[in-house]
């Protein structure tokens, strides 16, 4: 049985002494109850923060981004080795901020990619499509395209990787893609899914919902058949808003 992840993606946000606080804030939630033993958490922090949260423990952490490199002079990158000697067991990859600001493409992402199975940890991978390639009606040639110039690389796919629908124009907006674009576009991915890992794998695959999911409209998204999880990120600023998404499963 899938669990649902609920992961909060803190972007460039947050100095480590505030962001030490929030996650003291969201710890006092999980002791309180707030969180479901049916729901998987995840804070996904900057770097500098990960060594702290460690030691504290309580809430699972993961990355927000990795070297595709295992290691060596790579001046200021961070290896998977490295996040996963700090409890990392989720790494974030292919986020459409990467992917437009840093010019990630299929070669870093295939790297990445490569580096996170070999360490047995497991790649968020995201895909989504930008307001002009939906109102073009190619959100599925975008979906199928991202996907495929990554994970045809590779013969086996070894981990039980995470795949998360980020609509770019719905990230950061305060826009949200109906429930209905949203169910079409993980049905999608599903079908497409089961081609590189099987019908069985892909099933039981965790396909997440990213971009300005918030207390009021994730109930709703949540409750798609496809839809098994977020991937917040504004809303994962304020403990409140983190927290009350989740008791919308
Ligand atoms: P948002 O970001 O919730 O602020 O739209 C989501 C994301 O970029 O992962």
């Amino acid at each position: 049985m899938k669990r649902p992840l609920i992961a909060g993606n803190w972007k460039m946000n947050t100095s480590p002494t505030a962001g030490f606080a929030l996650y003291k804030e969201l710890l006092s939630g999980k002791n309180a109850g707030a969180f479901s033993e049916d729901l998987e958490w995840l804070v996904l922090p900057p770097f500098t923060h990960l060594g702290a949260f460690q030691q504290l423990g309580g809430i699972q952490v993961g990355a927000q981004n990795c070297s595709q490199h295992s290691q060596g002079a790579f001046t200021g990158e961070i290896s998977v080795d490295m996040l996963s000697d700090l409890g990392c067991r989720y790494i974030l990859v292919g986020h459409s901020e990467r992917r437009q600001y840093f010019k990630e493409g299929a070669p870093e992402l295939i790297g990445k990619v490569s580096q996170i199975m070999i360490a047995k940890c497991i790649p968020i991978f995201c895909v989504g499509e930008t307001l002009e390639e939906r109102e073009q009606g190619i959100t599925e040639e975008v979906l199928e395209r991202q996907i495929r110039e990554v994970f045809d690389q590779f013969s086996y796919i070894s981990v039980d990787v995470v795949l998360a629908y980020e609509p770019v124009w719905a990230i950061g907006t305060g826009k949200t893609a109906t429930v209905e674009q949203a169910q079409e576009a993980h049905a999608f991915l599903r079908q497409l899914w089961s081609k590189f890992v099987g019908e069985n794998r892909a099933k039981n695959t965790r396909i997440l919902y990213g971009g300005s999911m918030k207390p009021d409209n994730a109930g709703a998204l949540l409750s798609m058949p496809d839809i098994d999880g977020g991937l917040i990120g504004g809303a994962a600023l304020n403990a409140n808003a983190f927290l009350s998404i989740a008791a919308e499963f």
